[in-house]
Parts: structure tokens; sequence; C-alpha cells
């Protein structure tokens, strides 16, 4: 039987009289197949006896864009009820806004990881979604959290922040989830029309055609970039544009100069207002 609780004091004391161990899967909703597979993977860490929790909490400080925030779909209902038939033992689903006091003023700031990709053309963002999320490291005080891989540097980030922060949880990141035409599954698939949902396998298609150029030995990352962005705006749809596309270590984050080591293809494009995400390995 599912648990709902919006307060931190009532998840708190709910979670202290809950079994252990305690796997946690933040979310802000709108719960797709990809979140849904972070809730399995939680199951088999914890098992039967152990103690699933999601969160559910769009989270005001990582939005950039007030329509982006003012836009996000919030089916909670719907959600609780996916939950529910993941055997889900607690969410925790904060009113809006409830977690934040009016005269908030610390925040976690990460002074490296999020200095490219979307840390770079989203300014702001993962210092909301690092504070976010030690928050919810500190109320749940799990002992496992399980996050997507589809968002590499968001957990690239967590990572780097329990490390520096010596958080007392283990991080699990868990592989991307994609439909069968490839495009990764995301809560914002559904605000594209067809005709975009239909163009959308550009995008992996693109960083795949250039990853296989490592097979000729190409070692100048600008080659990677190149043919990419070739790949993503051939006979490209009116309203799509790439806002950043760029080759990245894969443990630093940073640009590289040659491809020597493991690294990073990594692309955010739009299609009209909606901003999707998508990246691959390159090994050379
Ligand atoms: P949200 O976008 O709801 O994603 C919640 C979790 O689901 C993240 O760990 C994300 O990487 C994972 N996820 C989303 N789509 C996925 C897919 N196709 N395959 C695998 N995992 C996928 O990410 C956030 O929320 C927020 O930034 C949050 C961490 C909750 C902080 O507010």
């Amino acid at each position: 039987m599912l648990q709902r609780h919006a307060t931190v004091a009532d998840v708190r004391s709910a979670l202290k009289k809950l079994p252990s161990p305690q796997a946690l899967v933040p979310t802000m909703g709108a719960l797709h197949e990809g979140h849904l597979e972070l809730l399995r993977a939680a199951r088999k860490k914890v098992g039967p006896e152990g103690t699933v929790v999601v969160s559910i909490f769009v989270n005001p400080i990582q939005f950039d864009r007030a329509e982006d925030l003012e836009n996000y779909p919030q089916p909670l209902e719907e959600d609780l009820a996916l939950c529910e038939q993941e055997g889900v033992d607690v969410a925790f689903i904060p009113k809006a806004g409830s977690l934040y006091q009016k005269d908030h003023s610390v925040i976690v700031t990460d002074s490296l990881l999020s200095r490219h990709l979307c840390g770079a053309t989203r300014p702001g963002h993962f210092d909301g979604v690092l504070t976010i999320v030690l928050k919810l490291f500190n109320i749940c005080q799990s002992d496992y959290a399980i996050f997507g891989k589809k968002d590499f540097q968001q957990l690239a980030l967590i990572h780097r922040m329990v490390r520096d922060l010596d958080v007392p949880v283990e991080i699990i990141g868990h592989p991307t989830v994609r439909e069968n035409d490839g495009v990764a599954l995301s809560s914002r698939n559904r605000k594209l029309t067809a005709e975009q949902r239909a163009d959308a396998p550009r995008i992996q298609r693109a960083l795949a055609a250039a990853r296989d150029l490592v097979t000729t030995g190409e070692q100048n990352p600008q080659t990677y970039i190149e043919a990419a962005r070739h790949h993503l705006l051939k006979e490209k749809p009116e309203d799509f544009s790439i806002d950043y596309l760029e080759l990245v270590d894969h443990l630093t984050l940073q640009p590289i100069s040659k491809l020597t080591a493991p690294a990073t293809l990594a692309t955010a494009c739009f299609y009209g207002a909606v901003r999707l995400i998508d990246h691959i390995e390159i090994y050379p």
C-alpha cells in the first residue's frame, strides 16, 4: 500500500518506521517508462522487504525559463497510480514551493562539471538541481538513490556532490530507456507535435553517425562535432535548432583537444520551445 506524505516532518517519521535498506528515486513527476525502470531498479536493490521511496516535486529553482516551469506537466493522480502499481512504499509529494523558506539563502554550487553543456546554456539550473537533491537526501536519509544516465551531466554532478560533501548515500546510475525508434523517453516528449516526435530520432541518429567515425581512427574532436551537426541539420524541420553540441571528457565534462580517452558527445536541441537532450559515449 502506497503511503503519501506531503511534509518533511511526516515523511521523516514514516521512513523511520519502515525497514532498511531504503532507496530513493527523485523525480519531477509526469512519470514514464524511464522513471518506472528506476523504481524497478530501486526495488531490485532493496529487495522485497526493503523500502522504495519516490519523490515527486517540480523544483522551481532549477527552471531557467518561466514558461518551462509553468508548462511542466503535473498529472499527480496518474503518477501515484503508477507508483502503486510498481509497489512503491512511500511517495513524498511536497506542495508547490513548500520545500523552500521565503528567505532561503543557501544553495549548492559546483564550479567545474557544470561549466559546459546544459550548465552553460541553462544558468543556475544545476545549482537548483544539487540543492533540491541534497535536501531530498537529508530529508529521506536513504541508503541508495537512483538516477538516470539520460541526464548524464546531472548524474556526474550528483556523484561529485556526494563525494565532495561526504553525503552518506550510495548513488546508482541507470541506463537510458529509449523508445523503439531510439528517442530517449522524456516527460517533454509529450509536448512534441506528431511531426516533431516523428522527426526526433534524428538526434540519436546524428550522434551515432558521428560516433561511427571512431573506426577510422579519427582523433580530432571538431570532425565528430561537424559530422553530428551535419546530420542534425540535414533537411531539418523549420522549428528545429541546436542549443549546444559538444564533445567532452566523460569524467571531467570539459571539452577535449584530442580523442584519446573515453568521451561523451552531447547535445540539446529545440523543437520550437521543447528542449530535448541526448548523448552518446565514444570509446577511442
Ligand atoms: P526528472 O526529469 O523527472 O527525472 C527523474 C529521474 O528519471 C532522473 O534521474 C532522470 O535521469 C531519470 N530519467 C528520465 N528519463 C529517463 C530515461 N529515458 N531513461 C532513464 N532514466 C530517465 O531529473 C529530474 O527529474 C530532476 O532534475 C531531479 C533529479 C528530480 C531534481 O529535481
